[in-house]
């Protein structure tokens, strides 16, 4: 039984996500905005309140964790606004990075104190913030706060792997959630694939960028 914390687990993936963990037997820390009912009853302990973009919200996750060990943990929150060349919103852009790129970097260095050798930590980027991958242009805000975030986890891979901490970058699939107006596969299938990657996840694999599917993506 490992203990997993999961950002936004109230809905889409991170609900999935920490669904099939309880489901197996693993002790599940649900972070979350607002509230995460269902999850209770199903035997998570959720942290509410959360904003993983404001460092007062985050150092008081960190005081309801406290110094309990962690053995996954898994950056899922995001957002995602639309945006075009010629009507840029930059408060969107800054608020896209705030969530997406500094969130996980805010969360992962809070809770680093409970990470030990052994613990995994996997953030949920996007195919979206591959360069190599941009076919269609578009979603500046997006596609930039989730490249930002790839490099934020190669250097996470870097620090951490001498502690014998084993880092993820994950692409979830185009999944069905509010995210993407409900177009993609269903979130149990994403969540499933996300968690195989999570297990295979090692010291000599660390820092790698897969699709949940399991095969690497472009930088
Ligand atoms: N769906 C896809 O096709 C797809 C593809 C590639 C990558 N992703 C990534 O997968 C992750 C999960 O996305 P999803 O599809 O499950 O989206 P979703 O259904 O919109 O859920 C997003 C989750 O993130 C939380 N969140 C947003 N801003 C937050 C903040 N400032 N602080 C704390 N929690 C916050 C939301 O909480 P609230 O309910 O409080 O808003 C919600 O729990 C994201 O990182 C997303 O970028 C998704």
């Amino acid at each position: 039984m490992a203990t997993v914390v999961v950002t936004g687990c109230n809905r889409g993936i991170g609900y999935q996500l920490c669904k099939q963990l309880l489901a197996r037997g693993d002790e599940v820390i649900g972070v979350c905005r607002g509230d995460a009912e269902d999850l209770q009853k199903l035997g998570a302990r959720i942290v509410s309140g959360i904003d993983v973009s404001d460092g007062a919200s985050v150092a008081s996750l960190k005081e309801a964790i406290s110094d309990q060990p962690i053995d996954v943990l898994i950056n899922n929150a995001g957002i995602l606004r639309s945006d075009s060349l010629g009507e840029l919103n930059y408060d969107d852009m800054v608020e896209q990075f705030q969530v997406n790129t500094l969130g996980p970097l805010r969360v992962t260095e809070s809770l680093l104190e409970n990470l030990s050798k052994g613990s995994k930590v996997a953030i949920v980027t996007s195919r979206v913030g591959s360069i190599e991958d941009n076919s269609s242009g578009g979603y500046y805000g997006y596609r930039a706060s989730k490249t930002a975030v790839n490099q934020v986890g190669t250097n996470l891979k870097h620090d951490l792997r001498p502690k014998g901490i084993a880092v993820a970058l994950l692409h979830p699939g185009l999944v069905a959630t509010e995210m993407t107006g409900g177009q993609g596969i269903s979130p149990e299938k994403s969540a499933q694939g996300l968690i195989q990657r999570i297990d295979d996840l090692n010291l000599s694999n660390t820092g790698g960028f897969w699709h949940a599917e399991g095969y690497v993506l472009p930088w």
